[in-house]
């Protein structure tokens, strides 16, 4: 049975397991293997559509993507990403919201920064949008972070990300992902939220844990950050059946009696 916001807000210390997923088979997949959510991330932008980050992506292609995760997954807990600059202000935040919910089947929205979001993560739940927030790392706004690093080792750092988690919960964001922080200022977040911290390079005191679907089977070889865990070398076994199927082609092997009528 699909979980709801109420399963969620305070899952502390329960290690719920976030995924993403993108598209109908891997959203199937990811509901096969019982993951407790699926986040339709907008780094699809990267693993996906190939763009350098995840600011070109549009509401229009979450939307797409969406759907089609919620296709996939019609029983499990979906979060969407609200693109760059989809929540700029409160009104198309709300529209942006209300696309990716009423059309694309998404149970709650997701969408990066603190203290400088929390009126617009307030407007989002008055309007009873479920609201997950993000701070720490946040890919949307990397390059005035100083690229993909580590944040919050400065003390000033770490207090700015606790402030921002706590404002996001006054909000009434109903979870934080806290992302690439510490394991010390994760587990102090998680600590000092009643909401449910979800962690991706936050180490293990999180009360869930997300990781990118391509990253965990080896599909985007571009670049792998240290936490991440491959549990599968899904590139190199792709290209190994790839190659093997444009040999037989090429050596009349392929298609053979099995496969003909
Ligand atoms: O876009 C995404 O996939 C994300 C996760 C990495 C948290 O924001």
């Amino acid at each position: 049975m699909r979980r709801t916001v109420k399963d969620f807000r305070h899952a502390k210390g329960q290690r719920l397991v976030y995924l993403t997923a993108y598209d109908y088979p891997t959203a199937r997949l990811a509901e096969s293997a019982g993951v407790d959510a699926i986040l339709v991330g907008d780094s699809l932008g990267m693993v996906v559509l190939g763009y350098p980050s995840t600011v070109p992506v549009t509401l229009e292609e979450m939307l797409h993507h969406t759907k089609a995760a919620r296709r996939g997954a019609p029983d499990t807990f979906l979060v969407a990403d609200l693109p760059y600059l989809s929540y700029a202000t409160l009104d198309r935040a709300l529209a942006s919201a209300e696309r990716l919910m009423k059309e694309g089947g998404a149970d709650a929205v997701k969408l990066e920064g603190g203290e400088e979001v929390a009126g617009i993560v307030l407007g989002l739940t008055r309007a009873g949008v479920p609201v997950l927030g993000h701070v720490g790392l946040t890919p949307q706004t990397a390059s005035q972070l100083g690229g993909y690093r580590l944040q919050g080792k400065r003390p000033e750092e770490a207090e700015r990300i606790l402030r921002g988690a706590l404002a996001l919960e006054e909000a009434g964001a109903y979870g934080v992902v806290l992302e690439m922080v510490p394991t010390g200022l994760a587990k102090e977040v998680t600590e000092r939220l009643s909401v449910h911290t979800v962690g991706i390079g936050a180490g293990p005191y999180t009360d869930a844990q997300v990781l990118v679907f391509h990253d965990v089977v080896g599909l985007y070889g571009e670049f792998k950050p240290r936490f991440v865990k491959r549990y599968l070398e899904g590139g190199r076994l792709f290209h190994e059946a790839l190659s093997e199927y444009v040999r037989e082609v090429r050596e009349g092997v392929f298609p053979g009696e099995d496969h003909s009528f």
